[in-house]
């Protein structure tokens, strides 16, 4: 995409389109009355008028029923008038020059490329605020101005039976890697609790095309039966200690791999966590085999993220899937964590993570760095060295309004990353999608603190993780029974 190398439009639509719509309001308004004239003319000129001219607009390819009288075709051409919106369709403009003006020519548009909005979730963020989580088209958003607003519509038993309305905001967490589609998070935040009463009601988003015109659509996000609201479910204590958000699992997963990064954080956080996974094609029956126990104890939610191919975003939509899940359970965990299924979290200094995140709980949010590991070398599992610096992150979600993959930009509060001497993780890139047996060279355990060189980079031994293997299959075998693989 080179925008710089594109005329503007002749309608010098610097503002991102900004005058288009508001000219083409008024000549529509001057050419229906001038249709409405001509037509009439040519109606008691020929007795014989024309199918009307804006319905026909349509350009359906149905042959034109020819109306008998010009007083029917007066008054379609109102009722046609009046449906008529600011997207008017101005194609039959051809149509009634005469001679045409072959020079003059037409654009005909078939189709949409890409929804103004596709909704994934809508949930209420605390008394008086919601989120709305979706994709939109990302040129809409990168060259256009489209803006969203809030109305809360209470049940008709309501005592308090008035809509309210309310600004909305937009963040766009995703921004600069979406594709056709971006995410869109969409806060709605009123003065006060629209459903004081608790007689129900529904959330009704008003999505504009543009800040130039008024046309929009409209939708309910999200619907409050009546008593159905509970105030309790925002303030402490939380149904979990720690929540983990998992992204777009997708390709093939290896379900040893699955099992043990599943046993070990299971141990990890403790029986106050739970793990939402989100299945966007990479769990398979034999990794649905290994996960399955783990559903029934209540401690894992799969969610299906199938749906999502249909819309080209990032990386099979991981933005738009950690922002739904942030915001699903915004109240439901003190700690979200984010981090991949080929990372580890672990603790340096044998402290309990308890101990580790009262030390955290002024910030919002910390990242968390890694220890990048060789997912090839074996021995045992040396770590490397020299490599990229990687960061994963744990927010208080209540306090976060989007969240990104690595951090999230739209947080309240403080965000630290001095945290390597508190928590780190072990990052086994690359091996998570290999079937069987993942080490391709096996070398001698190296002397103490001595370096290996494998394929350029210099490695150290680590076995943090290997001695934990003992305690883990044990834990394994108490929540869940006897692994099955
Ligand atoms: C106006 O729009 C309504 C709903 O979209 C449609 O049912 C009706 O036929 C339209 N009227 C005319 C004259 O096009
Ligand atoms: C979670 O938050 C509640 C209330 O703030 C607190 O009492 C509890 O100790 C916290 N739990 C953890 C594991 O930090
Ligand atoms: C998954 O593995 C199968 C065979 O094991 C292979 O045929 C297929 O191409 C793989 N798919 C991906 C996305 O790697
Ligand atoms: C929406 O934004 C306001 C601050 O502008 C914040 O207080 C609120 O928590 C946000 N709501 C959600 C659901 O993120
Ligand atoms: C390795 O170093 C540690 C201390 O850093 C020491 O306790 C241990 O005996 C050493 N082992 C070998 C095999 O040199």
């Amino acid at each position: 995409m080179k925008p710089a190398l594109k005329k503007d439009p002749p309608t010098g639509a610097g503002g991102g389109g900004a005058g288009a719509l508001g000219f083409s309001f008024l000549d529509i308004k001057s050419f229906i009355a001038l249709l409405v004239l001509l037509t009439l003319v040519f109606a008691l000129w020929q007795f014989h008028p024309y199918q009307p001219l804006l319905s026909a607009s349509s350009r359906t390819s149905t042959p034109c029923p020819l109306l008998t009288h010009s007083a029917a075709a007066a008054s379609s051409y109102s009722a046609a008038a009046a449906n008529t919106t600011a997207a008017a369709d101005t194609t039959a403009a051809p149509a009634i020059g005469s001679p045409r003006d072959p020079n003059k020519r037409e654009l005909r548009p078939y189709g949409t490329a890409a929804a103004l909005f596709v909704q994934m979730g809508a949930y209420r963020g605390g008394p008086r605020t919601f989120a709305v989580v979706g994709l939109a088209s990302k040129p809409a958003h990168v060259f256009g101005t489209p803006y969203f607003k809030c109305e809360w519509q209470p049940n008709p038993s309501s005592p308090a039976a008035r809509p309210v309305r309310t600004k909305a905001y937009k963040m766009l967490p995703d921004w600069g890697y979406g594709r056709v589609y971006t995410v869109v998070v969409v806060n709605c935040t009123f003065p006060s609790n629209p459903n004081a009463d608790n007689a129900g009601g529904r959330l009704l988003v008003h999505a504009y095309y543009s800040a130039a015109s008024r046309r929009h659509e409209r939708f309910v996000a999200l619907e409050e039966a009546p008593g159905a609201y509970d105030e309790s479910r925002f303030r402490p204590p939380f149904p979990y200690d720690y929540l983990y958000c998992g992204s777009s699992l997708y390709g093939n997963l290896s379900a040893p791999r699955i099992r043990e990064w599943l046993a070990y954080h299971a141990h990890f956080f403790g029986p106050r966590s739970h793990f939402v996974l989100h299945d966007a094609g990479g769990i398979s029956p034999e990794v649905r085999a290994v996960l399955d126990p783990w559903v029934r104890a209540g401690r894992v939610t799969v969610q299906d993220i199938r749906a999502q191919a249909e819309y080209d975003g990032y990386y099979y939509n991981q933005f738009l899937v950690v922002n739904d899940c942030l915001h699903r359970y915004r109240h439901a965990a003190n700690w979200t964590f984010f981090f991949d299924v080929d990372e580890y979290i672990y603790l340096p200094d044998g402290r309990t993570l308890q101990e580790v995140l009262r030390q955290l709980q002024e910030y919002t949010q910390f990242t968390i760095e890694q220890n990048p590991m060789s997912s090839k070398l074996c021995v045992e599992d040396p770590t490397e060295q020299y490599s990229r610096r990687d960061r994963k992150y744990a927010i208080q979600a209540r306090n976060a309004y989007s969240t990104g993959v690595h951090m999230s930009q739209n947080v309240y509060g403080k965000t630290t990353h001095k945290t390597e001497s508190l928590i780190r993780y072990y990052h086994y890139h690359n091996s998570i999608n290999v079937m069987g047996e993942p080490c391709r060279k096996f070398v001698p355990k190296p002397a103490n603190g001595s370096k290996v060189i494998f394929e350029g980079t210099p490695y150290v031994y680590d076995d943090n993780m290997k001695r934990l293997a003992g305690e883990i299959k044990h834990f394994e075998k108490e929540t869940i029974g006897a692994p099955s693989t």
